[in-house]
């Protein structure tokens, strides 16, 4: 059977109290698949939406981490920060991150390697900006982000991190990729993987499309046979879009 994820990825969105009524919001929507989705936060919310989700069985995520287990990192948060918490999921490499915070591919690296001794899943974001898809060398582009960022991983941990494909040119944007452009390029990144790996751990893995997917266009895209599931920004700040996306992907399973 297809595995799927919906990620709700908040970004710098929901002060505590806003985050535990969002919480509630959807816990009201009783998704009917809740070991397919999950709700990544910003770090002052976690231990409310930790508690909020109890016996809901929806995931927990974080947006970020440090790959250092702890030391003079004035502002940064641990990993066994986060593991203290409870989170099953962090989001690592987000193009937002990439663009606006010197993430590279070599501290992307050093972080899944992090989480993955943790036990905590990470959530790895790749895609091109609008320039390389003009360019067409979307794949020679993202290829090259996969090989570096799973650079020196087993098989059997790579197994276990969650791609999410999301160009940047759709995030936010309101464009979203069509579902034959997503669906190429995740098939493109699961042949990236079959290639590193082998063919059981590509076609193990979860990748999700991500950039604008929301209710409306939520079916066309996750039924493609490559796309596991979206990490899903915007939409994800509304209880009635989310439970709808995981509705589509319920459907789907
Ligand atoms: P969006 O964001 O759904 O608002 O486009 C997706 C993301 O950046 O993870």
């Amino acid at each position: 059977m297809k595995k799927f994820l919906i990620a709700g990825n908040w970004k710098m969105n929901k002060t505590e109290s806003e985050a535990a009524e969002l919480v509630e919001a959807l816990k009201a929507k009783n998704i009917t698949n809740p070991e397919q989705v999950c709700v990544c936060v910003p770090f002052t919310d976690l231990r409310t939406v930790k508690k909020a989700l109890e016996g809901t069985g929806i995931g927990l995520g974080a947006q970020n981490c440090h790959f250092e287990e702890s030391g003079a990192f004035t502002g940064e948060i641990s990993i066994p920060m986060l593991k203290e918490i409870g989170i099953d999921y962090c989001i690592i490499g987000h193009s937002e991150r990439r663009e606006y915070f010197n993430e590279t591919d070599l501290t992307v690296n050093k972080k899944l390697k992090a989480l993955l001794q943790a036990g905590i899943t990470p959530i790895l974001c790749v895609g091109e900006s609008l320039e390389i898809r003009e360019q067409g060398t979307e794949q020679t582009f993202v290829a090259g982000q996969v090989i570096a960022d799973f650079e020196g991983i087993g098989p059997a941990d790579a197994a276990k991190i969650v791609i999410a494909y999301e160009p940047i040119w759709a995030i936010g944007t309101g464009k979203t990729a069509t579902p034959d452009q997503a669906e190429e390029m995740c098939a493109f990144i699961r042949g990236v993987l079959s290639g590193i790996y082998d063919n059981a751990t590509g076609d193990a893995m979860i990748i999700q499309y991500g950039g604008s997917m929301k209710a409306a266009n939520a079916k066309e895209l996750l039924e493609k046979s490559d796309i596991n599931g979206g990490l899903i920004g915007g939409a994800s700040l509304k209880a009635d879009d989310f439970a709808a996306i995981a509705g589509a992907a319920a459907e789907l399973s």
